[in-house]
């Protein structure tokens, strides 16, 4: 009997698809380097490096407020916008100069703004030759409670600044948990008021390195953290690192980044219903669509991991382009939908204050260039992307917010997130959800932690000092 040619070619393809996910489903078996506590300031290492702790205190001088105020005031006449076209090529400029400028230059109070954001106790200390820069919030009342430590990381273009309305819901105590949170919140190294490498090589996995070191100075052994965008990476590579230091990692950005989940999402798209319900297929599907739409996103990333001095120049030389520039990002990480808004959305969940606060941290320490490197020492090279894909086996959860930039499903954050405790789909929110949705984001962190804290793990902690 002849076999047919279709048959052949069905069988053929049958076998390919079944080695194709018996490969894929392979456990990772990268191996995790020991990363060197590389020395990124000035000079090298000696023996009087300052370990201390000092306390610090931002500080807009009167040359700075009057230096900002004429640029504003020279802010130029900007391109309008073509008609209907809201903030899908970019930031209404129209808008901008009428609005976000003016308010800088007329009617945020810089004195009161100032006072605002040396609310909580900040510090300085130098770990590896940069001087870290972080908020440090120890609760009150804690008769009867665990305090546990609890490290929580902002991303790009945000700042210290996303934490504020946070911080207090984290630190205070509850009357139905038996612990309660003291909070470091570090300024990224190359950003607001941390300082930068000088030399190249400080991507997320070395900023993991620093962010330990960071916690070792202050002797916290074991600890939790929190993190969205970068922050959640370099959360992730913390796990990677130093897993027997990490109590739970939440994150508000589950990301997957390696070939194998790509190329999963696609073998599924055959099939969506075997890995979502049919209501959610739209998060994924067509494909086609979600690559068209990522790539009209992502320009900005790839001039940043290519060649962010050149943006640089032009963002930390004018205010107006430095608010043009981020404010995109909040208008569209917040809602997609905001992109077809006159004024892209930005007020629907921000004051101007607040998002002039953040954008203060950039400007006053001339930080926009410097932070924008860090997409380029995370992502130029191949393989610094597959460092990113590390598996994490510390307790895990993952914050979902509804206009998060991708979604993926729990099904295969699975593969990455080897200990994924608890994965929640939030009623709003979007890219920055400490501001947009703290108490969303709040209740989600105090859960897992119930979830996995566990006294008798902190009471093994050893103090040994950095
Ligand atoms: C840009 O902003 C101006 C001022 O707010 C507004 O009048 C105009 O309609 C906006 N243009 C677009 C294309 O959204």
């Amino acid at each position: 009997m002849e076999i047919s040619p279709v048959f052949k070619v069905t069988a053929g393809l049958l076998m390919a698809t079944v080695m194709t996910i018996f490969y894929i489903n392979k456990p990772s078996t990268g191996v995790v380097p020991e990363l060197p506590n590389t020395w990124w300031g000035p000079g090298t290492e000696n023996l009087q490096t300052d370990k201390t702790v000092r306390q610090f205190e931002i500080l807009f001088t009167k040359a700075q407020v009057n230096d900002l105020k004429s640029r504003l005031k020279n802010t130029r006449d900007l391109a309008p916008p073509l008609k209907g076209t809201g903030w899908s090529y970019g930031t209404n400029g129209t808008f901008l100069k009428k609005n976000i400028v003016d308010y800088w230059l007329n009617k945020y109070d810089f004195k009161k703004r100032l006072a605002y954001l040396n609310k909580y106790d900040q510090f300085k200390t130098n770990i590896q030759g940069l001087d870290i820069h972080f908020i440090h919030v120890k609760p009150k009342n804690t008769q009867g409670k665990n305090v546990l430590p609890l490290l929580i990381l902002h991303g790009w273009p945000g700042s210290v600044r996303e934490f504020y309305e946070l911080i207090p819901m984290l630190t205070s105590p509850q009357a139905d948990h038996d612990f309660v949170f003291e909070v470091i919140a570090p300024s990224l190294p190359g950003f607001g008021f941390s300082s930068s490498a000088v030399r190249p090589g400080l991507g997320a996995k070395e900023m993991a390195v620093v962010m330990m070191n960071l916690m070792r100075r202050l002797s916290f052994d074991k600890f939790y953290t929190q993190g969205g965008d970068w922050g959640a990476k370099i959360c992730g590579q913390m796990a990677t690192l130093f897993p027997e230091h990490l109590l739970g990692i939440h994150l508000n950005y589950c990301y997957l980044a390696e070939w194998k989940s790509v190329f999963k999402i696609f073998l599924y798209s055959f099939f969506p219903s075997l890995l979502l319900p049919k209501e959610d297929h739209h998060l994924l599907y067509p494909m086609k669509k979600h690559f068209f739409k990522t790539l009209l996103e992502t320009g900005y990333l790839h001039i940043q991991a290519t060649k962010p001095d050149t943006v640089g120049i032009g963002l930390s030389d004018s205010p107006a382009a430095l608010a043009g520039y981020v404010l995109e990002k909040f208008s569209y990480g917040t809602n997609p939908s905001y992109q077809s808004k006159d004024d892209g959305g930005i007020y629907e969940k921000f004051t101007p204050d607040t998002l002039i606060d953040n954008l203060m941290i950039y400007w006053i320490s001339n930080s926009i260039t410097t932070s924008m490197r860090l997409y380029a020492e995370s992502l130029n090279s191949f393989s610094r992307l597959s460092e990113l894909s590390w598996p994490i086996k510390v307790p895990t959860a993952c914050a979902q917010f509804p206009h998060e930039l991708f979604y993926y499903p729990p099904k295969l954050l699975q593969d990455k997130y080897l200990n994924l405790i608890q994965v929640t789909r939030m009623p709003r929110g979007g890219h920055f959800p400490a501001l947009e949705e703290p108490k969303l984001l709040s209740d989600d962190i105090w859960k897992f932690t119930a979830a996995t804290f566990n006294s008798s793990k902190l009471s093994e902690t050893k103090k040994d000092e950095f």
